[in-house]
């Protein structure tokens, strides 16, 4: 076959279907991507290189394993897609938030809460996060037993409640974490299956329980909308700065209540497990790394002397940071993206066809040996400036790319660090002997039985 097709803008002469597995029993694929998708797209790209096409039902999947297409795709050809897949039921909970709009509508959103997330609005929030650390690990008594997984999604969730909605909540943060606990849960149900669509239709209980939460929560969130827009000023918080937006480079307009709603619901999803699971694995890595473990102490101390972190210490933990960085290498929170192609284009010489899913699993590439030698090994040391100048960007993408890079960047670097920063100055954690690890990839990278682990203070010999 040879077809012509366009990239950036350029008419070029396109050849075959690139390698990959072959349709011999049609579902077989569908079930082994369902069954175990890191090992899948793993094999994947082990035995068919850079890109793999694999049929999948009535799709058509390219999974793209190299910085450059992954570049292309996110960046330079941007505008040949669009999410696609899978946002239909993310709607359901999410509305036309940031995550799940497209074109036009996504771009005004996108104006409209830049502000929100700026550098300077971010760093405001560094003390709200090390409070809420501090807190948390106030309750931890040593020699106690904890799922490192729990705490960390707890506290996750106060961090984004407080930064998104300041003070108003508080009282309410018990009940708000309940019904968002309930609604995540069941939102993850039947995430895989070609008819999870089709269930959330259904009156299973799953569903009851999903849509039940997701009423309770709209409550909340637009009594909290009605009351500031009465009281109006900015208060500091998320919600204040997406309410006062306004569209001066498209229409001058701001937000409706719907989409406040959608917005605010949208960052607590994309806000809250990510970073929760970046920091889980961070404890059991560090709890497996003696060595690594007691140089972050060192700089914890050295930098903060027993105080609590803030925005400004951050460059005074630069260790720290690279340990986060590594721990998102092995065990990225957004382990895949995907997009569905507009038109065709053209990747390695190869027609991609109009409609393709195209995949990038940040899982597959981050342990790719060409860009990070003993892949598996745990090495913080990889992310020197100096290391990571020698690497193309897109060999390490753990939070996206392009005009979708996650809005939340800063926001996370900043509470992984200051969260790393707070808990590990007073505690060790030691995994539970005999306490199974596995990755539970779902929408998040996750540790599917929880991380069981021992706090021990940092006196405490081992
Ligand atoms: C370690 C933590 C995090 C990781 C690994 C992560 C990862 C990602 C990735 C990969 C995307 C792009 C998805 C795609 O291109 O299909 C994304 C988008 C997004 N993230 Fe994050 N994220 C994190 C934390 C946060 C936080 C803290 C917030 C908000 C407080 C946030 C809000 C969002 C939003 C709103 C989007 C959609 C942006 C758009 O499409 O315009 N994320 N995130």
């Amino acid at each position: 076959m040879s077809s012509s097709t366009v990239k950036d803008g350029r008419a070029t002469t396109a050849l075959s279907h690139p390698p990959g597995p072959r349709r011999r029993v049609p579902a077989l694929n569908a079930l082994r991507m369902g069954r175990d998708p890191l090992a899948f797209l793993t094999s994947l790209r082990d035995q068919y290189g850079d890109i793999a096409r694999v049929p999948l039902g009535p799709e058509t999947l390219y999974l793209f394993s190299h910085p450059d297409l992954v570049r292309d795709v996110l960046v330079t050809n941007h505008r040949n897609f669009h999410k696609g897949r899978g946002l239909e039921r993310a709607k359901m909970l999410l509305g036309e938030g940031l995550l799940t709009s497209e074109g036009e509508f996504h771009l005004r959103q996108r104006r409209l809460a830049q502000p929100a997330f700026h550098r300077q609005r971010v760093a405001a929030y560094g003390a709200t996060m090390a409070a809420y650390g501090a807190a948390r690990c106030d309750r931890w008594q040593a020699g106690a037993t904890i799922d490192a997984h729990k705490e960390m999604m707890v506290l996750t969730l106060g961090v984004v409640g407080k930064t998104l909605f300041n003070a108003d909540v508080e009282h309410e943060a018990a009940e708000i974490g309940a019904a968002l606990a309930t609604t995540f849960e069941s939102f993850n149900f039947g995430f895989f299956l070609p008819f999870g669509e089709l269930l959330e239709r259904l009156p299973l209980p799953a569903t009851l329980r999903f849509r039940k939460a997701r009423a309770r929560l709209d409550a909340t969130i637009y009594r909290l909308i009605e009351e500031r827009r009465r009281s109006g000023g900015d208060r500091g918080d998320l919600l204040s700065m997406l309410l006062l937006a306004q569209d001066t480079e498209g229409d001058g307009g701001g937000m409706t209540d719907v989409q406040l709603r959608d917005e605010a619901m949208t960052i607590f999803l994309a806000g809250h497990e990510t970073t929760a699971n970046a920091l889980t694995w961070t404890w059991y890595l560090l709890s497996q790394h003696a060595d690594i473990e007691a140089r972050v102490h060192a700089e914890i101390d050295s930098a903060l002397g027993g105080r609590l972190p803030t925005a400004d210490d951050l460059p005074a933990l630069p260790y720290t940071r690279m340990v986060l960085a590594e721990s998102m290498r092995l065990y990225p929170p957004a382990w895949i993206v995907g997009r569905r192609a507009l038109g065709p284009f053209e990747a390695n010489g190869y027609e991609i066809p109009t409609r393709s899913i195209v995949l990038m699993s940040q899982y597959v590439m981050h342990r790719d040996e060409r860009w990070f030698p003993d892949p598996e090994r745990f090495d913080p040391d990889r992310f020197t400036p100096e290391r990571q100048a020698e690497r193309p960007k897109f060999a390490y993408f753990p939070f996206g790319g392009g005009p979708r890079v996650c809005i939340g960047e800063q926001f996370a670097w900043m509470e992984g660090v200051i969260l790393l920063a707070t808990i590990a100055q007073r505690w060790r954690l030691r995994l539970v002997p005999g306490h199974p690890v596995a990755l539970q990839p779902i929408i998040t990278l996750r540790p599917k039985h929880g991380i069981r682990m021992t706090v021990l203070s940092r006196g405490q010999s081992r």
